[in-house]
């Protein structure tokens, strides 16, 4: 029996179970969200054309790069303050990572520390995602503190030199309620300090993100990290180009969860472009929409190494902590068997561009 729950029923169930403001700081994007529904339409716009008549008794979904070999394509993106929607916070998402063979890439935001969570589940499979820090040695600081935490892969967010106009978050008043900390950032004077956004004279700027970051300091972190560096936030083809050439690991096609940028396009438009460029130098990974097991074989048909999602492990925490994770990852992973099965495709390197159709192109 296929199951009756589907990802997007764990929305409603989480509003309810959150505060207003929590629910308009994961729900929005930017401006008037164009991005955040084209994230969406995009996908729905692509057809699946299927082969017949291929053996597909076996349904293989493993993918291996950065050279480790993973059960399944689906990762857990780095999501902020999750103390927001359980009070066991990232201890519980990376239980459910566990139970999910899945990676968890905990964000510099995060109310816990990567020793905390590494602490309470020494199982679990962990990448960082950093913000970059004005000061460079809290910045090399962070990364030796992770990768002495045991974490696998560093992801740099580079998409986010000032935040987007979260017009929704703001309106709700979104700050961290007291008693939940950026703890990653304990150190860091100001971390504890900043309530909202911009908060300084010009108003845009944050001072948790440096927004002087360019390609040299790509570099500079090159040579600090001892393990993989994936850039995140890439969208244009040029830039994925650069990222090759200065040598970093790999790179995740995202806009952020249509949080920043408004009217910057879906990033599944943009994947085969970012694919072509890179032209499998380096893992593409690719984050922004997933809903379906159909989304994620499109994202993989079209260039993709493997996908990360963000809101929707977030549902399934709020509604039932670690088993609410693990479901929505389980769900995903049956409907791609599903889609795979559908399709011919009994793995994931034959999942091909010939499988797409844009019948509005
Ligand atoms: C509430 C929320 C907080 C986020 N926090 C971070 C963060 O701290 N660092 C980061 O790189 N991306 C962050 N993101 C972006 C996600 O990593 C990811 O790119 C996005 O959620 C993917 O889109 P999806 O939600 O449609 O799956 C956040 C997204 C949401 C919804």
């Amino acid at each position: 029996m296929y199951p009756t729950l589907q990802v997007n029923d764990f929305a409603a169930p989480a509003r309810e179970r959150m505060t207003a403001m929590a629910w308009e700081y994961l729900d929005s994007g930017a401006g008037d969200e164009l991005t955040l529904a084209e994230n969406r339409q995009a996908f729905d716009r692509i057809q699946l054309l299927p082969n017949v008549l291929r053996d597909v008794s076996q349904i293989d979904t493993s993918v291996s790069f950065l050279e480790q070999r993973y059960a399944h394509p689906i990762l857990l993106a780095p999501v902020a303050y999750h103390k927001l929607f359980h009070p066991q916070g990232e201890i519980e998402t990376a239980q459910g990572a566990v139970w999910a063979d899945a990676t968890y890439c905990v964000s510099t935001m995060a109310n816990l520390t990567i020793e905390e969570i590494a602490k309470e589940v020494p199982e679990a499979r962990l990448w960082y995602q950093l913000y970059v820090q004005r000061d460079r040695e809290c910045t090399k600081e962070l990364i030796a503190r992770v990768e002495r935490a045991g974490a696998k892969a560093l992801i740099i967010t580079v998409d986010t030199p000032v935040l987007g106009n979260r017009v929704r978050e703001t309106r709700a008043g979104f700050a961290l309620p007291a008693g939940l900390e950026r703890a990653m950032l304990r150190d860091v004077p100001e971390a504890q300090k900043v309530t909202g956004h911009g908060t300084d004279l010009d108003g845009i700027y944050y001072p948790l993100v440096n927004p002087a970051m360019t390609w040299k300091d790509i570099e500079w972190m090159l040579g600090v990290a001892k393990i993989p560096v994936l850039l995140k936030g890439i969208l244009h083809p040029k830039d994925a180009e650069q990222a090759v050439h200065v040598g970093v690991h790999g790179l995740i096609v995202s806009n952020h969860g249509a949080r920043n940028l408004d009217t910057a396009p879906a990033t599944i438009e943009m994947l085969p472009e970012v694919a072509h460029a890179v032209d499998d130098r380096i893992p593409v990974l690719f984050d922004g929409g997933i809903r379906r097991g159909t989304d994620i074989l499109k994202a993989l048909a079209a260039g993709a190494t493997a996908v990360l999602i963000g809101r929707p492990y977030i549902w399934g925490l709020t509604v039932s902590g670690a088993a609410g994770v693990n479901r929505i990852v389980d769900l995903l992973l049956t409907e791609l068997k599903i889609a795979m099965a559908l399709c011919g495709r009994p793995n994931i390197p034959a999942l091909d561009r010939s499988l797409l159709r844009h019948p509005s192109r």
